[in-house]
């Protein structure tokens, strides 16, 4: 079954505490946060505060997506508002394995994502030094996006990479993820599902979270 991630960027942050409440009571063994910078993405979302506030509501796994440019600079101050899990884009780390070793060396597991046009295979010399590959299923910086199918033959050739390579991985699929696609998506390989707008447009969420972990 595969670990579901609820992203709260969809959620009504007028409140949040309630939103994680109900999170707290879900299925979801992670919470997904989207932190974006306007530049690397064409969107703002939030950060450091808001992380440390949800931190003090849950005791859920923290799974933070960073969508910004030298990402490097900020990593002690994610650790310390609560992040668990810290994942930095291929495309926004020129010396990409030190800011891997650095988000490990805080304690943290670290996280790859790739852009939907960035290969898979440009991981291969990195592939066993990280903890979570996340594969963009739609182009980063808003919630509520069409996903793109060429993602189920991306996950295809992550997983052969991580098995080739003897790796102990986990794979992320981000975008577009809801129970009409959450399925295949874990028979091709997927270990977490990140959803956004399935859940928390949902009528009911924590029957959606549930029907995500039961694919
Ligand atoms: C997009 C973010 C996603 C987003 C997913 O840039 O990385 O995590 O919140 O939202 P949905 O599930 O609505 O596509
Ligand atoms: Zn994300």
């Amino acid at each position: 079954m595969p670990i579901v991630a609820p992203s709260v960027l969809a959620s009504d942050f007028g409140n949040l505490a309630k939103e994680i409440k109900m999170l707290n009571q879900s299925e979801a063994e992670w919470i997904h946060l989207d932190v974006m910078d306007g530049v690397f993405v064409p969107n703002i979302s939030y950060g450091m505060p808001v992380i440390k506030t949800i931190d003090g509501l849950t005791d859920k796994i923290l799974d933070t997506h960073l969508m910004i440019v030298q990402p490097e600079r900020y990593i002690k101050e994610f650790k310390e508002v609560g992040a668990d899990i810290l994942t930095v884009h291929y495309e926004a780390c020129t010396h990409l394995h030190r800011t891997v070793q650095a988000i490990k060396d805080e304690g943290m597991k670290a996280g790859v994502a790739l852009n939907p046009h960035t290969p898979i295979e440009l991981l291969e010399d990195i592939i066993r030094d990280i903890d979570l590959l996340l594969i963009m299923s739609v182009n980063p910086g808003f919630g509520g996006q069409k996903f793109i199918r060429n993602t189920y033959e991306k996950l295809v050739r992550a997983s052969e990479l991580i098995d080739r390579k003897n790796a102990d991985v986990l794979i992320e699929v981000d975008g577009g993820v809801g129970p009409g696609n959450a399925e295949q998506l874990a028979q091709l390989g997927a270990d977490v599902l990140v959803a956004g707008s399935s859940v928390f447009s949902a009528h009911n969420p924590l029957a959606v979270i549930s029907e995500l972990k039961n694919s």
